[in-house]
């Protein structure tokens, strides 16, 4: 007999409905931690606050229309990056109004759908080809819309952009010059720097992608081409980039949720930047403990991995822990009980609320 699916049920639906105590999740489940999250959200925008600057939160991260419209309404974000148009086009559906992919789209169809796009929000895209300008103002002429255009520039990491200087120069020129399309800035994204674990080393190539920035900018002033954004920075090195006088868009998106990784850099004191904590984690069971290695019911490379036993919360270091992680796992945000107590001691508390 086929069940009756308007009513969910907890733990073959959804691992869990609001009000359930933590330790009654049904595991393997995504959840975030929301003080945390929403620490890490206001924390960010307190920082663009007091630096003048804009924040573009990167939607990698999390590919949620509900985070972005929070970081848009709650954590002072002007709108949101993505990498792919099918990811933007889920954002604006769902009402996401002002979207930057922040690379190359070159596909003709993918051009066609970012056209379309922009007859619904604001929508931008990065550039590094002149073919590339010319079939974006087609589709944009067609589509009877303006597709906003960065001259992306490599500043050091070696993946896309154009070289700075004359050639980006060249580059917008093209843009300003093509119906449908807006000349908005440039791209200057120093992916390579983000994780390097040393301050100085951070500075060093933040110094000179900001040199770069600059020689740019002045040259496309001088043309008379402003840029209205100079975009870039991720959560490794916005504080550089805000200081520049130069970067006026920042497009940090690890913050929100942070990794491990990131939780290994250091600040200028050698001290462990602490701005931003973990809110996202894998809830998960123990299975077995009885050959040398404890199996959970999660899968994936994940590092810190929070499982929920009788005893509370528990840290566990393992990598690589095979069986049944849903494709798709539902997001819940946690609130917990007592925010006083270390999170690997802490009992499991909260219970869940909606958002
Ligand atoms: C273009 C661009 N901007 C910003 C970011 C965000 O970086 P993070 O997650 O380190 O904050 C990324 C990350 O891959 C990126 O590709």
């Amino acid at each position: 007999m086929e069940r009756d699916r308007s009513a969910p049920v907890v733990g073959l639906d959804v691992p869990a409905e609001v009000g359930m105590p933590v330790e009654e999740i049904a595991t393997p489940a995504l959840i975030i931690e929301l003080d945390q999250f929403e620490k890490n959200v206001k924390t960010l925008k307190d920082f663009i606050e007091t630096h003048g600057v804009r924040l573009r939160a990167h939607a990698k991260t999390h590919k949620s229309a509900d985070v972005a419209r929070y970081q848009m309404s709650q954590g002072g974000a002007c709108g949101v990056c993505c990498q792919k148009v099918s990811e933007a086009q889920a954002l604006v559906s769902a009402g996401i109004n002002d979207v930057l992919v922040s690379n190359q789209v070159v596909d003709k169809r993918q051009i066609r759908h970012l056209a379309e796009m922009a007859k619904s929000a604001r929508v931008m895209v990065c550039v590094d080809d002149a073919d590339n300008v010319d079939d974006l103002a087609r589709a944009a002429q067609a589509a009877d819309v303006e597709i906003g255009c960065l001259v992306e520039i490599d500043v050091g990491a070696g993946r896309c952009g154009v070289r700075p200087g004359r050639e980006a120069a060249v580059l917008a020129g093209r843009i300003a010059q093509a119906r449908g399309l807006k000349f908005a800035g440039l791209q200057a994204y120093q992916g390579s720097a983000q994780h390097k674990a040393e301050f100085e080393t951070r500075k060093a190539l933040i110094g000179e992608a900001v040199r770069q920035v600059r020689e740019t900018v002045d040259l496309l002033a001088a043309e008379g081409l402003g840029c209205e954004i100079v975009a870039g920075a991720g959560t490794g090195t916005f504080a550089l980039e805000a200081q520049s006088g130069l970067y006026n868009e920042l497009q940090c998106g690890s913050y929100v949720f942070m990794d491990a990784d990131y939780q290994r850099i250091l600040d200028e004191n050698g001290e462990p930047v602490s701005m931003f904590g973990n809110s996202l984690f894998i809830v998960t069971s123990v299975m077995t403990s009885t050959l040398n290695a404890t199996m959970i019911n999660a899968s994936g490379t994940i590092h810190g991995l929070f499982v929920i036993s009788k005893a509370g919360w528990m840290k566990l270091n393992t990598r690589q822990i095979a069986a049944n992680t849903p494709m798709n796992p539902r997001i819940w945000f946690l609130r917990f009980g007592n925010a006083n107590t270390s999170r690997s001691t802490k009992n499991a508390n909260g219970s869940i609320r909606a958002r």
